[in-house]
């Protein structure tokens, strides 16, 4: 009977899975939380998260059980809502002060469906990892500052999303191009609105105040201004 590795990879790393699950859920949750904190001392990240050692997560960052892959930089005050996974092979770059509601999926990697199969061959028979498939293409997704992702939002690999832009529940943004502030929507994500008028727009671009410090973003003036809806 031929096995591949991944079979191999997998049943191994199931008895060590197992294991764990004999230790109290609570004492595994605070010990990752712990090294969690030491390594992102600025930010909140729930114990029960699954985060690359590599990962970079920025200042007052808030992460809530949730997968960030080792591609995967995340801007100061940006955050990740519950059951999302954030990774693939190429990087992925999110800018500061996004919201990311639960259930999104980032992911800069595809299989390669121009191959003569789709299979990840390579994967299987070798077993070099048990995420990150050899055998896919990978392309770096971009999102800029204060871009909100709706519920269940997937972007796929090569996507860029430019600052200030919303993308509604359930989208799927690909490769297509798109100005910052725009209102996107559908399957494959499109404009379906514009948030403000290029004046306004052209403002904030100006203002860039997401590279203000936190002090200054989070005194009582900008957050008067920022929470106000322009005329
Ligand atoms: C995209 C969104 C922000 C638009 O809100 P809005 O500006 O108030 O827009 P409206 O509800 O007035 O809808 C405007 C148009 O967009 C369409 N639309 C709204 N949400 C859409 C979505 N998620 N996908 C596709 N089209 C959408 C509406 O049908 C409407 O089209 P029509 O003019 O042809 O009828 C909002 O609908 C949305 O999806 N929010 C995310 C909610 C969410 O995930 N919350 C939990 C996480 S915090």
């Amino acid at each position: 009977m031929y096995t591949t590795g991944y079979v191999k990879l997998l049943r191994k790393q199931e008895r060590i899975d197992s294991l764990k699950g004999l230790l109290p859920a609570g004492l595994l949750r605070m010990l990752q939380f712990r090294s969690y904190r030491r390594r992102y001392p600025g930010a909140y990240v729930s114990g029960d998260s699954d985060v690359g050692a590599r990962a970079r997560i920025g200042q007052n960052c808030v992460v809530w059980r949730s997968y960030i892959g080792d591609s995967v930089s995340l801007g100061d005050g940006t955050a990740v809502g519950h059951d999302s996974r954030i990774g693939g092979e190429a990087e992925v770059t999110i800018g500061k002060y996004c919201a990311i509601a639960a259930n999104c999926f980032i992911f800069a990697t595809h299989h390669n469906h121009r191959a003569r199969t789709i299979y990840s061959l390579r994967l299987m028979k070798e077993a070099r990892t048990r995420m990150l498939p050899p055998d896919c293409y990978s392309i770096p997704v971009s999102i800029g500052h204060d871009v909100w992702l709706g519920r269940n939002v997937q972007v796929l690999a090569g996507a860029e999303i430019p600052t200030g832009c919303v993308a509604g529940a359930g989208a799927v943004v690909t490769q297509r191009k798109f100005e910052p502030y725009t209102i996107l929507g559908g399957v494959p994500a499109k404009p379906i609105g514009q948030r403000f008028s290029d004046e306004v727009i052209a403002d904030l671009l100006d203002m860039k105040w997401w590279d203000k410090s936190p002090e200054e973003v989070f005194s009582e003036e900008m957050i008067d201004f920022l929470l106000s809806e322009p005329e």
